[in-house]
């Protein structure tokens, strides 16, 4: 049964294919309203969340499927201590396919292995969140036109932004890619990540603390917020959280036609009055993430029934 748990798990040829599907449902809506007719989607959200949650409900109505689910893991039986497997066992007698948020890394592959249905890793600890990745992709695909020649600043919790890690493992695979990391000290970039991806595929890169030294070169800047919930304690996250704020000043040694992206939500890292720059493209970021999904959901349910 294929799944998407890491964005590994599909090639760059089915990355395009997802992105031309994508691009379909925008341009032809209708001809996509009974795609999934009878089917169900389940979203497991043991985690909170506005946008990802929501953006597969919808998408999953918008193909004339419908959705079942739970938004807190307190009102699942995991309160009472069920295991991930038999609850992923469980929802796989009442639906289709299923998009699991978790905040224990790896959760959604152990749900995958149990369940008979197509398993969607919708975020995972500090660890992988590959469909906010599918959504980026198709957001710089339509900004820039392809992935190669670009340099791709990430600013923030780059330790523990499950974003940031899958959106650099995705890039990894195009050629002239320049990645740079703007972080915290306590918030660089995991060792295991620049080893495995940056060093293991060649990928140029560079760190500092510093945003406004390094914003003339970037193409795309990649703003994330401060991850609260996995700090250990408060006193560390209310020193870090501010550390970058992105406002209008700092924007005037950049590049005309730079793409201001964030996973959102976000909490104090790029002002307001970003939003009415041309650049600002979070909130059409967030239009694609309903796309995505729908073009992900076609193609996982069409698998599954071969
Ligand atoms: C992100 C997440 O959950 O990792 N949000 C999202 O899915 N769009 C980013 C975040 O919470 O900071």
């Amino acid at each position: 049964m294929r799944s998407l748990i890491d964005i590994l798990d599909f090639s760059t040829s089915e990355v395009d294919e997802l992105i031309a599907s994508a691009n379909d449902i925008i341009d032809n809506p209708a001809k996509y309203a009974e795609k999934c007719k009878g089917k169900k989607l389940a979203t497991l959200f043991f985690e909170p969340s506005t946008r990802t949650r929501l953006s597969f409900e919808a998408a999953m109505l918008e193909l004339g499927g419908s959705v079942l689910g739970f938004s807190e893991a307190n009102s699942s039986s995991a309160a009472k201590g069920e295991s991930v497997s038999d609850t992923a066992k469980t929802i796989s007698c009442y639906a289709d396919i299923i998009a699991m948020r978790h905040p224990k890394e790896g959760a959604p592959l152990v749900a995958a292995q149990a369940a008979s249905i197509p398993v969607i890793n919708a975020g995972d600890g500090g660890h992988n969140h590959p469909t906010q990745t599918l959504t980026d992709l198709l957001t710089i695909s339509r900004e820039k036109g392809g992935f190669e020649n670009l340099t791709v600043g990430f600013c923030g919790d780059l330790k523990f932004g499950r974003t940031v890690h899958s959106l650099i493992t995705a890039l990894s695979r195009y050629k002239g890619i320049k990645i740079v990391l703007i972080s915290p000290e306590e918030l660089k970039l995991p060792s295991y990540i620049k080893k495995d991806v940056l060093a293991k595929n060649n990928i140029p890169y560079e760190q500092t603390t510093d945003l406004e030294s390094v914003m003339p070169e970037l193409d795309i800047l990649y703003m994330t917020r401060v991850q609260r919930e996995r700090f250990f304690n408060e006193e560390d996250y209310l020193r870090l959280k501010d550390s970058y704020i992105l406002e209008p000043r700092k924007l005037t040694n950049a590049k005309s036609d730079l793409c201001i992206m964030h996973p959102l939500p976000r909490v104090n890292e790029i002002s307001l009055a970003v939003d009415d720059d041309p650049r600002a493209c979070y909130f059409k970021q967030v239009l694609y993430g309903k796309y995505i999904r729908m073009a992900l959901i076609l193609k996982l349910l069409e698998e599954a029934q071969k």
